[in-house]
């Protein structure tokens, strides 16, 4: 049986870093699911019907190199409210958490929706101010506007209707505000080697 790790929280939590380093430790395959969905926002952007753009979503997508910008993520978000868009997403993600090495998914609803059955949840949060602050070391700009943007993206992400972004009721909750980020991937480790036996 595959081995999955289901990370989910809101954006700029650490949540990216966390399961790059557990991947490599761990040696499981590793899926950015938020690329997915800004891939999905950037063909929107250029005219792209969204369903039509989620369904033939193909790896080189992920590649682009305009993912990583503010507004690549309210693209994404924004997109990722639509229902259709979702749906047309699940079937991949679902086959990448049978990786046969094991695989960790990072996103917003791989504990509660993608993977409910996931060996191991972490939920990893840090208050909207600490998380503004690291996306503004990333981005630069003014870091007022960054963190209006983080907490809109949190409350479109979290009140949307379809898979909006909260724990799974079996998630282990890993507030970074206040650790470094070795701190953080020696406890997310801790408790992946706790579940592996
Ligand atoms: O993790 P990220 O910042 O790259 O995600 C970008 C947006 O994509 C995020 O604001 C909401 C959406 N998303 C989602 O709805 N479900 C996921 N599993 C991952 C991302």
């Amino acid at each position: 049986m595959s081995f999955t790790v289901a990370i989910d929280g809101p954006a700029a939590a650490g949540k990216g870093t966390i399961s790059k380093a557990v991947s490599a430790h761990f040696g499981f395959a590793h899926l950015d699911t938020g690329l997915l969905y800004r891939a999905v926002g950037a063909k929107v952007a250029e005219g792209q019907d969204p369903f039509r753009a989620a369904e033939g979503l193909v790896p080189e997508d992920l590649q682009r190199s305009d993912l990583r910008t503010l507004g690549a993520g309210q693209a994404a978000s924004r997109v990722a409210a639509l229902p259709t868009v979702r749906v047309a997403l699940v079937d991949f993600q679902r086959r990448f958490a049978e990786s046969p090495e094991g695989a960790v998914l990072d996103g917003r609803d791989i504990g509660t929706v993608i993977c409910p059955r996931a060996q191991v949840k972490l939920f990893v949060t840090a208050s909207p101010e600490v998380r503004a602050h690291r996306r503004w070391l990333e981005v630069g700009g003014d870091e007022a506007q960054v963190l209006a943007e983080v907490i809109e993206r949190d409350e479109r992400d979290m009140n949307r209707t379809d898979a909006p972004l909260r724990p799974a009721p079996d998630a282990h909750l890993l507030d970074t505000s206040d650790l470094s980020i070795e701190d953080a991937i020696a406890q997310a480790i801790a408790l992946i080697e706790a579940k592996r036996g």
